[in-house]
């Protein structure tokens, strides 16, 4: 018997009921399908398509058209798994132009959340979001579309005084309707005691295995990604005979907990 689509209450129970929570990236229709079948519960169509699909050095060109069009291509490959798309850079830079960019990754690419990079500063777009009851999901740690003004992909919270002030957005972001957070390239500390201090699902990229769900980018997994690659990519292909059996061997470390392993993580 197939299991039914996984929807935001889904994401909750797993969390309560202690069940890793497996998420992939995803681009078209294709993928979305093999990473569908292979049991991932979440698939992120993320502006990481503007590096991995687009080939650009970073996000920050990716537009709202371009993450309507690649999650309208996902939402046709996917029947059991939660799509959530990410609101590409400066699309959300006030409650109102983020509520007309969260409808369209809605309503035209078939989203069923949307992903923003956010800290303290983006609580009143999600609580706009959230009184429009569009679910989001609140990106924290390293966030990618700030990579000019961080100086680059670092790691985040490694100092008491950066962990707390990401504990306290956490709070902040959840307080104000976040129904899932995403925590990018953090200490295992960091990510363990954001997971233990709020309510909504953790899902982590370099989080360590302290979270309730890892996610990463599927080309990454699949051995595609050229050059030199963060510490928490781990390549599923490397000791696969196949595209479907790579994700499943993904899914499957994730569930049985067994990524990420000591050299995925930061301290
Ligand atoms: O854009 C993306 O793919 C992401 C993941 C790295 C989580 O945000």
């Amino acid at each position: 018997m197939s299991s039914p689509p996984v929807n935001v209450s889904t994401l909750a129970d797993m969390k309560a009921a202690g069940e890793p929570i497996a998420c992939l990236t995803a681009y078209d229709a294709s993928f979305a399908r093999l990473v569908d079948e292979a049991g991932t519960d979440l698939v992120l169509v993320g502006d990481s398509l503007g590096m991995v699909v687009q080939g650009r050095d970073t996000t920050v060109p990716v537009t709202v058209d371009d993450m309507v069009y690649h999650t309208q291509l996902v939402s046709r490959g996917l029947r059991r798994a939660f799509l959530v798309a990410d609101m590409p850079f400066m699309s959300y830079r006030n409650p109102n132009q983020a509520l007309d960019s969260a409808v369209r990754l809605m309503q035209e690419g078939g989203a069923m959340m949307v992903k923003l990079e956010g800290a303290a500063g983006q609580v009143r777009i999600v609580e706009h979001l959230t009184q429009h009851d569009i679910p989001v999901c609140a990106h924290l740690g390293l966030r990618p579309q700030s990579v000019h003004k961080i100086g680059g992909f670092k790691v985040q919270g490694r100092n008491d005084n950066d962990a707390q002030r990401m504990l306290d957005d956490a709070l902040a972001l959840q307080g104000a309707g976040a129904d899932v957070l995403l925590l990018e390239c953090v200490p295992n500390e960091v990510g363990a005691t954001i997971r233990d201090t709020v309510s909504v699902p953790v899902i982590g990229i370099g989080a360590g295995p302290g979270v309730d769900g890892q996610i990463l980018v599927l080309y990454d997994v699949l051995g595609v990604t050229q050059g030199r690659l963060p510490r928490f990519v781990k390549n599923y292909m490397a000791e696969a005979d196949s595209l479907a059996e790579a994700c499943a061997a993904y899914v499957a470390a994730v569930k049985n907990r067994s990524y990420p392993g000591a050299e995925h993580c930061f301290s």
